[in-house]
């Protein structure tokens, strides 16, 4: 593992879910524990980067030498992400946003009523990778794709549609990998090939995905 890999880089990763609150002790979130996150700032932190890690509420210390963000929305992921926008060299987006949100969020505790079927109006978030991909100073920007089937092809799609330079795909439909297991097999596609990484620990995989991040980087740096 080379230590200096990200020596001088500024690098802002986002990390585990969102909360989308419906009333003032409900919320609508998902199952990801922040893990694959953490492990790639404390590696991006061996390497050399200075980390800012945007983090959703998880259950993990803030890693060591690492500056960390707690917000629970995704809005105020989204906020989080692009005040420092212009330093950022290299944006990470591992959280597993929430895509909607509910429309309104009541002021009081929603009482049960006397309906057996309650409905919820959702409106659509923003997307945060998309958003950081479409600034004028674009970081070398690099997205996940939780999939549960064609995980190649939908992440071929999100690839292009969002405006990524690298996607990192997992199958989420398997619990030994994806969400809040210990350990994930990804498959890394650039717009040039698709890379199959073996099932291994997320801390060790992690090391490995910034490796490759920051060789990908450096050559789109000497594109430039
Ligand atoms: O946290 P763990 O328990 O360790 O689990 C890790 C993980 C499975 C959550 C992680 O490896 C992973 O796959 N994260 C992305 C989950 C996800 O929401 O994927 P997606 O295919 O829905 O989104 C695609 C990309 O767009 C992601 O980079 C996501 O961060 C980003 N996105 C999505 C929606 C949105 N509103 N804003 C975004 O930035």
């Amino acid at each position: 593992f080379d230590r200096g890999a990200l020596s001088g880089k500024r690098v802002f990763i986002t990390a585990g879910p969102t909360r989308e609150a419906l009333d003032p002790v409900r919320y609508i979130s998902n199952h990801s524990s922040g893990k694959m996150g953490y492990a790639l700032a404390e590696a991006a932190v061996d390497a050399g980067a200075k980390v800012t890690l945007i983090s959703g509420p998880v259950n993990l210390p803030a890693p060591q030498r690492c500056e960390r963000v707690m917000v629970e929305s995704a809005e105020q992921m989204l906020a989080a992400s692009l005040k420092h926008i212009d330093e950022c060299d290299i944006f990470i987006a591992s959280a597993a946003v929430a895509d909607y949100r509910p429309v309104a969020v009541a002021e009081h505790k929603l009482k049960k009523g006397n309906e057996e079927i309650m409905e919820l109006r959702l409106v659509k978030n923003p997307d945060i990778v998309a958003s950081v991909a479409a600034q004028p100073q674009k970081p070398f920007t690099v997205g996940f794709a939780a999939e549960t089937r064609d995980v190649i092809s939908y992440a071929q799609d999100k690839l292009v549609r969002k405006n990524l330079d690298l996607i990192i795909a997992n199958d989420v439909s398997r619990s030994d990998i994806g969400f809040n297991s210990d350990d994930n097999a990804v498959t890394v596609v650039s717009h040039a090939d698709v890379q199959q990484l073996p099932l291994c620990s997320k801390r060790r995989l992690a090391g490995k995905l910034i490796e490759i991040i920051a060789a990908h980087q450096h050559s789109s740096a000497d594109k430039k």
